[in-house]
């Protein structure tokens, strides 16, 4: 929701600013922004354009910003005002010396522009962001650091702060309250940016700056404070992963390249954190003994990471009967959910900054349960605020759609029902070995699939013309169906539901003539059969059906239009296999229809606001 960059050095700032934007387009992109003070004269400089980050190129190119060393740039995700020019990002107050760039959400603003609009201030824009620049200047006695902590006290929501003043060209001031926010750190010159993609390619020292913090950046000093003015050490991370990682590395669009790395990360993952039979969940911060005193589970997450959450929730309960429940993090606090010092809350998110997520996870620590998280992004407030911290490492993923983050999120969350098997005595040796042994053998069969892409994509060409889709699946598939609608809804706008195949009858059969496309997920397991009097009853209304069937099924091409196989495994780890065509079909779509693959529209890669 929403990107910053912001740089002071001694290079010029412009280009630095936009190839960092470029980076975090995925946060959003209906307008951008950059703001410099000019070397020439001092005075601030400001460019804004519409639409994309080329478009704000564009602009550029034809009116130059000026060289300046210190600037501050944003690429926005619309909460407050249309997606337009004016109320893009940077703003600046009414002198015109100070500019600002956020990311969040000021949910007194309303108050705040009343009562600045009585003392004269003037207001160009609908966002709530302006706001602030305005409230600053209200506060502004020539010392600007001493003006953005008084004005901050006066905020309600949530902020990452990049401001900059032509009066101190000298100094960038940073501050965030539950908004990520970095620092980079580099040879005299320093970044704030809202990811670390953004930075990379100048430095791997960061400082993830924490809520309640503000600092002061100097090209040669950073000093961080808290918000009541207490001097913080921070604490300065190396960033490992490869400035190639946030490159399409030749393919076509970002979601496709993330698709092709699943088989990688799971390898990773099981290599990292398999050793023989035994599950190593370093990070986890619980004993055997601990987790053996689970006695109920409550996994909370969004969108894809809840499907993840749902296939968790059968995994879990097949191998280690620990029951659980899984909730879409917006809704769990508005059914009060019981938690007792048994309760572990399994908080899964790619970002870490998901509002929702961050919300549920707060409302279960004031009920005394403890947190865990399965988390990508290292360093992510979720991360910071659970109790113990399982990351997937599946490296950045910059396609709006997740892919890859998914698979990862599955891998640790069988990892997890392994090691409550154990711990819980539901699991003999034996199977244990077992489960493992085809667990490993997982990324191998990506591959295999992959090797078939083409005959998905021919698939998905020829289906692309449908306006509806449905997507069934049975038992631990049924969230596999789930994720498979919400891909292709999300990057083709084809209207496409999830079902559990046994509710077909219950109302969705209404649907079926020869103009809708339904998936079927049928592979090997204990509910095939169920499945094909489904795809039966599907054929009869004259649905056109593509199977997602298991290598060697012979009878499967009776029943469907178009079949997908997959390879042979462990009926419990179809989900892995299964969800690899759904990517594909959805992406293969999307692409016929000409659609902005890795930056649907209305959509954003973080959404940190509730
Ligand atoms: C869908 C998608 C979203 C995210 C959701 C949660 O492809 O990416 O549904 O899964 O916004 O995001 P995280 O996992 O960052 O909490």
């Amino acid at each position: 929701m929403c990107g910053i960059i912001g740089y002071i050095g001694d290079k010029n700032a412009s280009p630095i600013l936009v190839n960092g934007l470029k980076k975090l387009e995925y946060r959003g992109y209906d307008s951008s922004g950059i703001g410099i003070v000019s070397l020439s004269d001092g005075k601030l400089a400001l460019r804004k354009a519409h639409g994309k980050i080329a478009n704000l190129e564009k602009l550029i190119k034809s009116h130059p910003v000026p060289a300046g060393t210190v600037g501050i740039s944003h690429t926005r995700w619309a909460t407050h005002g249309a997606p337009n020019r004016v109320n893009a990002h940077p703003h600046a107050d009414s002198s015109g010396k100070i500019l600002i760039v956020h990311n969040g959400i000021i949910e007194n603003y309303e108050t705040l522009k009343n009562a600045l609009k009585k003392k004269g201030h003037k207001f160009l824009s609908d966002t709530d962001t302006e706001v602030i620049a305005h409230l600053i200047e209200s506060h502004y006695k020539g010392d600007l650091f001493l003006a953005v902590k008084k004005a901050i006290k006066e905020l309600d929501g949530a902020f990452a702060l990049g401001v900059i003043c032509s009066d101190h060209p000298e100094t960038l001031i940073a501050a965030r309250v539950g908004s990520p926010l970095i620092i980079g750190l580099g040879k005299n010159e320093n970044f704030i940016a809202s990811d670390v993609p953004a930075i990379l390619e100048h430095t791997r020292k960061i400082i993830y700056l924490k809520d309640g913090q503000i600092a002061s950046i100097r090209k040669d000093k950073v000093s961080i404070f808290n918000f009541s003015g207490k001097s913080v050490i921070p604490k300065i991370d190396k960033v490992t992963f490869k400035v190639d990682s946030v490159a399409k590395q030749g393919y076509a669009h970002f979601m496709l390249k993330e698709v092709h790395e699943q088989a990688d990360v799971l390898k990773q993952m099981f290599q990292r954190r398999l050793k023989g039979d035994s599950v190593v969940l370093e990070g986890l911060g619980l004993t055997d003994k601990q987790l053996k005193a689970v006695n109920n589970i409550i996994i909370v997450a969004c969108g894809t990471a809840y499907h993840a959450g749902m296939v968790g929730r059968y995994i879990i309960e097949h191998l280690s009967s620990v029951p659980v429940s899984v909730d879409v993090s917006s809704e769990f606090r508005y059914r009060n959910p019981i938690v007792s010092k048994q309760t572990l809350v399994l908080a899964v998110s790619q970002s870490g900054e998901t509002a929702d997520t961050l919300a549920a996870v707060r409302e279960a620590k004031a009920k005394g349960a403890k947190i865990i998280s399965i988390c990508n992004v290292v360093g992510s407030s979720l991360a910071r605020e659970s109790d113990g911290i399982l990351y997937t490492h599946a490296g950045p993923e910059i396609g709006v759609a997740s892919t890859k983050a998914y698979t990862a999120q599955l891998g640790m969350l069988y990892l997890l029902a392994i090691k409550l098997g154990f711990v819980h005595k539901r699991l003999a040796k034996t199977a244990i070995h077992k489960i493992i042994k085809d667990l490993k053998h997982i990324p191998a069969l990506y591959n295999k699939i992959l090797k078939n892409k083409s005959a998905i994509a021919a698939i998905a060409k020829k289906n692309s013309h449908f306006g509806c889709f449905l997507f069934l699946g049975r038992n631990i598939n049924f969230p596999t169906a789930l994720e498979g609608a919400l891909k292709l809804k999300e990057i083709s706008y084809i209207p496409a539901e999830g079902y559990a195949a046994g509710e077909m009858k219950h109302g969705p059969i209404a649907l079926i003539d020869e103009y809708r496309a339904v998936v079927c997920i049928a592979t090997e397991s204990d509910t095939y059969e169920k499945m094909i009097s489904n795809m039966q009853e599907i054929k009869s209304r004259k649905g056109k059906i593509i199977a997602i069937a298991t290598e060697g099924d012979k009878t499967i091409a009776h029943h469907a239009t178009h079949v997908v196989y997959v390879p042979k495994t462990n009926k419990l780890l179809t989900p892995f296999l299964a969800v690899l065509p759904l990517q594909l079909i959805a992406y293969f779509i999307a692409v016929k229809r000409g659609c902005d693959v890795d930056q649907p529209r209305n959509l954003a890669k973080s959404v940190t606001v509730e």
